[in-house]
């Protein structure tokens, strides 16, 4: 479709069987610039689209033969981009606001009071051009969270898959719990992306990257005046979310007050602003992510029981990359073929894929697709190699010119490299580091006084 924005002349068909009428109109919208088509029926009109579609449609309701309203439908059916516009006589307007329904953007009441007719035109030219930009756009997102995008053929995958197709189309609160990297978020995406609530805002969360006295304003939203610096009444993402999806992540990092507050929002479907007084309904499908023992949490007193029993009513349990590496080679595949499209496609050499399946994998599958982008933005040939891998995954040092050199030589070597790279991984994360080093923090501090590595603790 042609940009409403552009200069470019438009073209109107104009669908009307009174030949005076017509005669005005065209006048009319030639000496406002558009270029204009004419039909004197529906027929006609249809005969017309299939060589050339115009911009938009100004058609006659009462037409002999098909009447306006079976053309409208003919041509919804085929041309979801033109916009149209009926015309029709004062004391027939309940058959307009019908066209409407039926997918007419606007209607003209005759006789046509010409002072208007133009911006009705460029109106109804804009909203069919958002509205199609609007449609292709959700197919876009439908698309890219689909389950078919979600990959793994692995036995913990296959359930992963049954659950969400079961759960996805109903408004079950579901828990995700799995390390960094291992799908949570597509996951939360593809179950809201395949409801009946897809049509309604997915709104997410990272209940752990804002300042405590913040998530429960942000949740819940606060009246103006509730705290100092609330000088305007603000919803809550709660309220935002209303008839979509609210994604928690990081649940594991709400505070207590907080957890009590939501604790009452999912047992009375209700929330109140901070500093409010009514209690407002809200209609939201909870889905929450930790990448911790949640129910370890509750044992240590860190986290509400009744609140963790709420959340928990599907349960979805993402393995590590590495306990699933039969895996590894079809998301190799498909990382290869979102990255490269129908081009001629790069693949590894049998050494390359052997590392790729052998590496441990501390941050899961987003740490193998950076790995494949790193590759194919590094690989020439048609064949990715070792050395177009991120060396703290071969172990290779690269060099100028491209030679392979060894890597690390001894087990400290290795120790030390491997350190390094999983705190870069993190962003200098000591805690997480630790965790995933599966030492305690104390031994990594050591470790990186032995090693000579610079931190502040
Ligand atoms: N099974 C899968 N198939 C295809 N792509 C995947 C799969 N799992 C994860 N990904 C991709 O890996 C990247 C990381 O996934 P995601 O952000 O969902 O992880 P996460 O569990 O939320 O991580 P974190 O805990 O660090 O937030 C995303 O680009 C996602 O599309
Ligand atoms: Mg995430």
């Amino acid at each position: 479709m042609k940009e409403s924005g552009k200069r470019e002349k438009r073209t109107v068909l104009v669908v009307e069987d009174d030949h005076s009428q017509m005669m005005t109109v065209c006048g009319f919208l030639a000496r406002l610039g558009y270029d204009v088509k004419t039909a004197p029926d529906a027929e006609e009109a249809l005969a017309l689209l299939s060589d050339e579609a115009p911009d938009l449609i100004l058609s006659d309701i009462n037409l002999p033969g098909r009447s306006g309203v079976e053309f409208l439908g003919a041509v919804r059916e085929a041309h979801q981009d033109i916009a149209v516009i009926m015309m029709t006589a004062f004391s027939s307007i309940e058959s307009a606001v019908d066209c409407m329904r039926r997918g007419a953007d606007d209607y003209l009441a005759k006789p046509l009071n010409f002072a208007d007719v133009q911006a009705r035109l460029e109106t109804a030219l804009l909203t069919r051009a958002t509205r199609v930009r609007l449609a292709q756009l959700e197919t876009q997102v439908r698309d890219r969270y689909g389950f078919d995008r979600i990959i793994g053929k692995a036995p913990a995958m296959r359930r992963v898959f049954q659950i969400i197709e079961r759960v996805a189309p109903t408004s079950a609160t579901v828990l995700i719990c799995g390390r960094t990297g291992t799908g949570k978020e597509q996951i939360a995406r593809a179950l809201h992306y395949n409801s009946k609530r897809a049509n309604k805002a997915f709104v997410d969360i990272n209940c752990g990257a804002l300042p405590e006295q913040l998530v429960a304003s942000e949740l819940f939203g606060h009246q103006r005046g509730a705290f100092t610096g609330a000088t305007e009444t603000k919803k809550g993402l709660l309220e935002v979310a209303d008839g979509g999806t609210l994604f928690l992540d990081e649940v594991q990092a709400l505070k207590p007050e907080v957890q009590t507050l939501l604790l009452r929002t999912l047992q009375e479907r209700t929330i109140r602003r901070v500093g409010g007084r009514d209690n407002i309904e809200v209609d939201v499908r909870i889905i929450a992510a930790t990448n911790r023992d949640l129910a370890d949490s509750v044992r240590r007193g860190e986290f509400r029981e009744d609140l963790f029993y709420r959340l928990n009513v599907v349960n979805l349990v993402l393995p590590e990359l590495r306990e699933r590496r039969e895996d590894i080679p079809l998301l190799i595949e498909h990382f290869l073929a979102q990255k490269q499209g129908s081009e001629a496609p790069c693949r590894f050499d049998p050494e390359a894929m052997r590392t790729l399946v052998n590496y441990s994998w501390p941050g899961n599958v987003r740490e193998l697709q950076n790995a494949v982008e790193c590759a194919l933005a590094i690989g020439t040939s048609p064949q990715l190699h070792l050395e177009d891998l991120p060396a703290h995954i071969t172990g290779l040092t690269r060099v100028a010119g491209g030679d392979r050199q060894a890597g690390p030589r001894t087990l400290d070597d290795v120790e030390r490299q491997h350190i390094l790279r999983v705190l870069e991984e993190l962003g200098n994360n000591h805690t997480r580091a630790a965790e995933i080093l599966g030492i305690d923090r104390r031994t990594l501090y050591r470790k990186l006084d032995k090693y000579k590595i610079e931190y502040s603790a």
